[in-house]
């Protein structure tokens, strides 16, 4: 079975650093690191699109110091690893209320994607201060604003996710079961995976074993075992 995209809910950061009594913004920089490498593995085993939950709207709530520690590791990494991105010819897609950042993280992250937007073969989508709710809602906002009535597919194209591929895979490590307003349109019959693993533990071993998983499931769309397009 084809596996086109993979999105993750890249959970347990902080309580990787707190048994380590270390920062809270250190557990994210280990994750970053573990997302680096996640990513190049994802695209060696072929699979064209990776989407991470790096930044929630509801991240926005936590403590002053950790959001600062968090946006100042994303804009390392959208200014640090974009040479990376162009020279691996790697779309970087970002969903998500961008205008939540200050002007210099926006410029930013229109820039990773405005020098990788031509590149068609591999995407990493990084959802920042994305809340799927507000997606929907900003999509329901963009047809009432153009007077037009919808579809599935004229919806999908409203929503921040209008140039990827169905998600095949949601993963989501760090223990909880839930999809904590992460692709809630998208998933609709996404296979979704849970594991113990924090988000710094989580290697190339563990995604094997899911990919394994995945391929044993049978996926029926609602529909019946012989009647699958
Ligand atoms: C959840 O762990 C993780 C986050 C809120 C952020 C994830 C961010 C990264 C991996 C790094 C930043 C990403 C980029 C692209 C630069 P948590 O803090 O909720 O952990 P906890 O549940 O153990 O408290």
């Amino acid at each position: 079975m084809n596996i086109n995209h993979i999105a993750i809910i890249m959970d347990g950061n902080g309580r990787w650093a707190t048994a380590k009594n270390k920062s809270r913004t250190t557990g994210h920089r280990e994750g970053v690191k573990v997302l680096e490498d996640i990513t190049d593995f994802c695209f060696e085993l072929g699979i064209s699109c990776l989407t991470v939950y790096a930044f929630s709207s509801e991240n926005t709530a936590r403590p002053k110091e950790e959001i600062d520690g968090l946006i100042r590791l994303i804009k390392e990494f959208f200014s640090k690893k974009l040479p990376k991105f162009i020279k691996h010819s790697i779309r970087i897609v970002v969903l998500g209320d961008r205008n939540y950042f200050d002007k210099n993280v926006q410029n930013i992250i229109n820039e990773a994607e405005s020098k990788t937007a031509h590149f068609e073969e591999k995407t990493l989508a990084i959802a920042l201060n994305y809340g799927a709710r507000n997606e929907i809602i900003r999509a329901v906002n963009k047809a009432i604003d153009v007077r037009e009535k919808v579809d599935e597919n004229s919806f999908s194209k409203l929503l921040d996710t209008k140039d990827l591929l169905e998600v095949d895979i949601i993963i989501r490590t760090g223990g909880e079961k839930r999809l904590s307003n992460f692709l809630l349109y998208q998933s609709a019959y996404t296979e979704l995976f849970f594991v113990n693993d924090l988000w710094p533990d989580f290697n190339r071993e563990r995604l094997s074993e899911i990919i394994a998983e995945f391929k044993g499931r049978s996926r029926r769309f609602g529909k019946v075992e012989n009647n699958i397009k």
